[in-house]
């Protein structure tokens, strides 16, 4: 049998509701016996913090590393600054695992209206591929010359793009749109106004298009792309783009999809060289926390991503077809227009399953 070792951090607020539920529904599934997942559940994230002063402990990746995968909530919490938590947990893992691809599918579902009125009658599916280990998120720069009093201190954050990140981001979404119905990539930058990094990545493009000649091409401004995604998302099917500009264009299509609760990612070592980590695409949602009101569907959708990592492609398509169900069939918390509790949709998925 197939057995895996699998590292929980919920780490903060609806986090730990969602990583919850995620696992409730792979439980129910590794019952049956066909795989089965050795959890251990680690209590990083802000209340770590305030204990420890550290978001994880110093060799906290060295004890990830023998995991299969990594299952995340969300971190973040009023009492410690979001560069803080996010950098000493979620930024550290998946840059010091050289997880550099994250995909996100945009995904619709029966029974939740989207804000798109074309959704009621047209076929929507698109994902968006992120790159996600340099970019505007590499970390580089700093803040210095405090020293000349208030309103004199001056800060430089710098973006990195690397032939070498550049296309193995591209590669990893051509071969993503060669196993799709659309073979269709969209290239997304800014490359009219940040005039270096982002004309390296179309020069890149254009060198790694020449290898796909059967995957159909575009490459277009962020900010159209923006409007792309409300008005003709029809015509998409992977869109591959910076760190920071798939991190603002994944939260519109989890909203055109009806919520942000909804949108699942995996952060991937595509290599295999270090564990890959799978979360839901909202943060720690402080203000619905505690609640029993999180919308578990990303998380879930996570879990499956997790699982098709694993070589368990059945059983994640299992677990999609049993959120399509369960949403088809009423069990949606508030965020997408129900009133079912978080725990009322994970056990309408399991009764699907
Ligand atoms: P957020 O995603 O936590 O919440 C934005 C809005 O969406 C809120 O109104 C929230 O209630 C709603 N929402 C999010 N997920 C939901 C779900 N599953 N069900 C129902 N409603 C949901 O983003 P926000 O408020 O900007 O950030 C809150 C904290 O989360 C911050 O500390 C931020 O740094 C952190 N964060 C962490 C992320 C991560 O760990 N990957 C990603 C994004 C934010
Ligand atoms: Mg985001």
């Amino acid at each position: 049998m197939n057995e895996f070792r699998i590292a929980a951090i919920p780490a903060d607020g609806i986090g730990r509701e969602v990583v919850a539920a995620g696992r409730a529904v792979l439980d129910a599934l590794q019952a049956e016996g066909r795989f089965a997942l050795a959890w251990e559940e680690f209590p990083w994230g802000s209340d770590y913090y305030a204990e420890h002063g550290v978001m994880m402990p110093e060799d906290g990746l060295s004890v990830l590393e023998g995991f299969d995968a990594i299952y995340f909530g969300a971190v973040g919490w009023p009492t410690v600054p979001d560069h803080v938590s996010l950098w000493g947990l979620r930024l550290r893992i998946c840059q010091g695992f050289d997880q550099w691809a994250n995909v996100r599918p945009v995904h619709f579902l029966p029974g939740v209206v989207s804000p798109l009125r074309k959704a009621d009658d047209t076929e929507l599916d698109w994902v968006v591929v992120r790159e996600n280990s340099e970019g505007e998120y590499a970390g580089i720069g700093g803040r210095n010359l405090a020293s000349r009093g208030e309103g004199g201190e001056v800060a430089i954050q710098s973006a990195l793009f690397t032939e070498v990140g550049c296309e193995r981001i591209m590669r990893f979404a051509f071969e993503l749109a060669r196993t799709r119905t659309r073979r269709k990539v969209s290239s997304v930058t800014k490359s009219n106004a940040q005039q270096y990094g982002m004309v390296l990545w179309d020069d890149v493009f254009r060198r790694v298009a020449a290898d796909y000649p059967d995957v159909e091409t575009e490459s277009v401004l962020v900010d159209a792309m923006a409007a792309k995604f409300v008005l003709r998302p029809e015509d998409l099917s992977v869109v591959v783009a910076s760190n920071l500009n798939a991190d603002i264009l994944s939260d519109l299509g989890s909203a055109l999809a009806g919520s942000l609760g909804l949108a699942a990612s995996a952060n991937l070592n595509p290599e295999r060289r270090f564990p890959s980590m799978f979360e839901p695409v909202h943060g720690s949602a402080p203000d619905i926390a505690g609640q029993d009101a999180a919308n578990p569907v990303g998380a879930i959708g996570s879990a499956a991503l997790m699982l098709a990592h694993l070589g368990l492609a059945d059983e994640a398509a299992r677990i999609e077809q049993a959120v399509e169900r369960a949403t088809a069939q009423g069990g949606r918390t508030r965020d997408v227009g129900g009133s079912a509790t978080t725990d009322e949709v994970t056990a309408a998925v399991i009764a699907n399953l």
